[in-house]
């Protein structure tokens, strides 16, 4: 995810350092080249060898290093940096830095470097609400530093309030969100993800294994990538991606509306949810009794809410998944033109690791040409990744067009 990008981590002193030990093991797994800088308090809490053992890269500690500067040099790792990330930035590098000190390595490295620079906060709750502290941080975010606010929670110092070093996985997200190129901008993308629950009477339904997972997987890489977001949803327990407007539904009924609703507004349309084919002709008012031996429940089609969007197409680009279980390409063929797709991601769900309810896929992408596409088994997300490069060479040749 962060292949070939260059992070220079500058760590100063603070109870959260530990933290940043996490925060490098998550930056060094997506692939990022890591540097990390330590100031001489960051150095109290945890030592440089064990940022060094996990980046693989000699920590910097020193402005005035022969060695240190003769094989890394601050100018040189100020200049290659794709991103600064200071974590935990403390009320003292922040002060200096908004107001132009360089007076340690780490410091004379924020000052040279022209990347952009994440700031993550973390102190004491009364530094943090400190006018003057805050005063800084306001200069900085105006000059075009990001920071990353400080969760709320019981402090170190036993105080109980805003000022705790967010988790690891969040400064990550967002560090992977800012060196993200935005190549969605301007775009509007509806996702539908989830199941659909057709009531049966009040404590029963019909549904399917759908966990939501690919279709938020969908949501939010395109969000990453700059797009206006709206996910549609049947009933999940997945966290909502931020910048996302949600909009949760039940039924398939509720989801075509929500649907329809803004399809005439949006430039592309990714259907991933797993949509009930039929509902119950009539919802029982009660809970159904057992007294007969068998029971049969009285069907009716719902209507297909891609095969209307497809019959309504104007400018939008129209995706759709198949999963089946056999017939596989041919299948997800007769979807793909009956329901005027632009493409479909068809589900392999035959194999472990593709289709309901795992973090992994196996898909093919099967275009209106004929062309099919066999992509290796991926995470979720980098199917996303892959199926929001196929819409913007779309989005591409219709520009050039
Ligand atoms: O949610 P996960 O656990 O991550 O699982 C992901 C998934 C397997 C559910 C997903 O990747 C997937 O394949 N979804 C489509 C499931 C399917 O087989 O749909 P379908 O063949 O019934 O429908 C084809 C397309 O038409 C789909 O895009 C569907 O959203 C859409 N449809 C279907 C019926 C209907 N009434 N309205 C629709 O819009």
């Amino acid at each position: 995810m962060l292949q070939g990008k260059t992070i220079v981590l500058g760590v100063s002193g603070g109870i959260a350092v530990y933290k940043a030990v996490e925060l490098l093991r998550l930056l060094t797994k997506a692939g990022a080249d890591v540097h990390v800088i330590m100031t001489n308090n960051a150095q109290e809490f945890v030592t440089p060898l064990t940022f060094q053992t996990l980046s693989g890269n000699r920590v910097n500690t020193e402005l005035f290093n022969l060695y240190q500067e003769q094989e890394i040099g601050h100018i040189s790792l100020a200049d290659r940096a794709d991103l600064f990330v200071l974590a935990p930035a403390t009320a003292n590098l922040i002060g200096k830095i908004a107001h132009g000190l360089a007076d340690d390595l780490l410091t004379t490295t924020v000052m040279a470097t022209k990347a952009p620079v994440l700031i993550v906060p973390a102190m004491n709750t009364n530094m943090y609400e400190n006018p003057i502290y805050q005063r800084n941080e306001k200069y900085l975010a105006e000059h075009g530093y990001h920071i990353l606010d400080p969760a709320d929670g019981a402090l170190a110092c036993g105080w109980n309030g805003k000022g705790k070093l967010p988790a690891p996985e969040s400064i990550f997200s967002t560090v992977d969100a800012l060196l993200t190129p935005k190549d969605l901008y301007g775009c509007r993308v509806l996702v539908t993800a989830g199941p659909t629950r057709e009531e049966i009477d009040p404590v029963r339904y019909l549904s399917n294994y759908s966990s939501g997972k690919m279709g938020f997987a969908v949501a939010e890489v395109a969000q990453k990538r700059g797009a206006e977001v709206v996910l549609i949803a049947g009933p999940t327990s997945l966290n909502v991606p931020a910048g996302v407007r949600f909009v949760p539904v039940t039924s398939a009924a509720q989801m075509g509306t929500a649907v329809l609703e803004y399809y005439a507004d949006m430039d592309v349309v990714i259907k991933a949810a797993a949509v009930a084919d039929y509902r119950l002709t009539a919802r029982a008012e009660q809970k159904l009794k057992k007294t007969a031996d068998q029971m049969t429940l009285e069907l009716e089609k719902n209507p297909d809410i891609l095969a209307e969007l497809g019959e309504d197409k104007e400018k939008q680009i129209l995706v759709g998944f198949a999963a089946e279980t056999e017939n596989l390409l041919a299948h997800a063929a007769a979807k793909l033109r009956k329901k005027n797709l632009d493409l479909i991601v068809a589900n392999d769900i035959t194999h472990e690791g593709g289709g309901f309810d795992v973090d992994t896929n196996i898909v093919r992408f099967l275009h209106p040409d004929g062309r099919v596409e066999k992509l290796e088994k991926m995470s979720k997300h980098q199917v996303a990744e892959q199926l929001l490069n196929r819409v913007n060479d779309f989005r591409n040749a219709v520009k050039t067009d």
